[in-house]
């Protein structure tokens, strides 16, 4: 792995065209599947699943749903990142008793911390918490995007897409699942006119105060 981060970031972009016979292969697939796994969340409570499309005939319908952006038919892998539908008691309590069993944690210590989610999650709007659970998706994109630059990887974030059409084309809403960020993953095409630009940043002295 490339370990000069920096550089990598510089080399990474938001790719507007794939080489489609540039596939990933399954170990890098499993890179980016472990990598959105070991995502820090709120609590810990990961409200989200990923939906992994390599299908090439199902990445073409995609397009007109994407606002017509080429990308999600070219990448090799369309990856979706969705939050919940509902997060409710039976979610919380499901999370505890994964903590109980991975870290054979006695459920008496458990209790407070679970009861005060249940609590706080019960007190919430449905649209707070789904607020709440599209701001844990943006982490995982983040974390995902940085590992696709260590990894070689190209990648296009894309919030320019339909949900309600990705829920419903692929049976994402039926999961108990709302679609809320997509990322194209693959390899750039040479002729991606965008791989040989400029970065367009403020510059660091702009967007970092370091207080004295
Ligand atoms: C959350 C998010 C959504 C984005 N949505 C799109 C998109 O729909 N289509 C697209 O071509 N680029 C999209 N981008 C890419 C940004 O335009 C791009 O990251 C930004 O201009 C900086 O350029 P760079 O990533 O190439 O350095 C998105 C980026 C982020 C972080």
């Amino acid at each position: 792995m490339t370990t000069d981060i920096i550089e990598q970031l510089k080399w990474r972009y938001a790719t507007k065209k794939f080489d489609s016979t540039k596939i990933l292969s399954e170990e890098k697939l499993s890179i980016l599947k472990e990598s959105f796994n070991l995502t820090a969340t709120s609590y810990g409570l990961q409200p989200l699943k990923m939906v992994v499309i390599g299908n090439p005939e199902v990445k073409k319908k995609l397009v007109p749903i994407t606002m017509n952006q080429e990308q999600v038919s070219n990448a090799s892998h369309v990856l979706i990142l969705c939050i919940e539908r509902k997060m409710d008691s039976k979610y919380i309590v499901d999370y505890f008793n994964l903590v109980e069993e991975t870290r054979n944690t006695p459920r008496e210590i458990l209790n407070p911390f679970e009861s005060f989610l249940i609590d706080e999650f019960a007190d919430k709007s449905k649209s707070n918490i789904e607020t709440w659970m599209t701001k844990q998706a943006y982490l995982a994109l983040g974390n995902l995007l940085t590992v696709c630059a260590l990894e070689d990887i190209d990648s296009c974030p894309i919030e320019g897409f339909d949900p309600t059409a990705y829920d419903t084309l692929l049976g994402i809403d039926k999961l108990g699942l709302q679609s809320v960020l997509v990322l194209a993953v693959g390899y750039r095409a040479d002729d991606d006119l965008f791989s040989g630009l400029e970065k367009v940043r403020r510059g660091v002295d702009e967007v970092v105060i370091d207080m004295p």
